[in-house]
């Protein structure tokens, strides 16, 4: 009891941190709120707690999973791409130097990603690239995961149900006010991001990542258990 009423108080604390970044008093609410009560980040505070890899934080907004594991105590370098350089900016002024190896990173995802070895995320941000870019992206991720790493990816799944049409609505909501990019959305199918997961190199898991929302949000955890590169090797042995 003792320890779950100080996880929350840490978590707590943490959003509170990351929101006073923010000079602007509607941003700082909303990040505050977000970081609230949307599951996703303490969840990821919670997978990737004792991995000691790096993490690339892909589709990262204003960097919002960076900071807050960053005020949660991680030390690991954190790098966060984005192709919306007000985002990326907008995270470069709110960390204004206070922590070490974390970098924004303006970059279109769907072009070749930079080397990188470590856990990866990537939030929310799958549906704006058509099937053929998710398929391509989501393969150069599964190849920068490191052995015993995860990639942990938090989307929509394209399943016609009530929350989907929820989430989809909330979407366009988001576009219209230009918080979001204006692209033509592609809500994944759960089988077509578990196709770039070979179950001989990842076990996987989904499950629910709404809280208490009203979204279709899931978070898909895989974790990678044999090193192609090692694989490879043997075989060829
Ligand atoms: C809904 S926001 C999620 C932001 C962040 N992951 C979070 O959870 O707070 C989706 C992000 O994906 C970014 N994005 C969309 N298409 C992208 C692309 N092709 N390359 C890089 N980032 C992209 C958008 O600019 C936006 O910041």
């Amino acid at each position: 009891m003792e320890n779950s009423r100080a996880a929350v108080s840490a978590h707590e604390q943490a959003c509170l941190r990351v929101a006073s970044l923010f000079p602007e008093r509607w941003l700082r609410h909303y990040v505050r709120n977000k970081l609230r009560f949307d599951p996703v980040f303490a969840a990821a505070y919670d997978l990737l707690g004792n991995s000691s890899e790096p993490i690339l934080d892909v589709g990262c907004g204003v960097g919002l999973l960076g900071f807050y594991l960053r005020e949660r105590g991680f030390r690991q370098p954190i790098t966060g791409l984005d192709l919306d350089g007000r985002k990326v900016r907008r995270g470069r002024e709110a960390a204004n130097g206070r922590y070490d190896h974390l970098h924004f990173v303006e970059q279109d995802v769907s072009t070749e990603l930079p080397s990188f070895r470590g856990n990866v995320a990537l939030f929310d941000a799958l549906h704006y690239l058509d099937p053929a870019k998710q398929a391509a992206l989501l393969s150069q991720l599964a190849a920068r995961v490191a052995l015993g790493g995860m990639l942990l990816l938090r989307d929509c799944p394209r399943d016609g149900s009530a929350r989907f049409w929820v989430t989809y609505l909330g979407e366009i909501f988001a576009q219209t006010i230009s918080w979001n990019v204006g692209v033509p959305l592609h809500f994944p199918q759960r089988d077509s991001i578990f196709d770039a997961f070979s179950p001989s190199e990842f076990t996987s898991e989904d499950k629910p990542a709404w809280g208490g929302g009203p979204f279709n949000n899931r978070l898909y955890i895989f974790c990678r258990t044999t090193d192609p590169c090692l694989e490879g090797r043997s075989r060829k042995a």
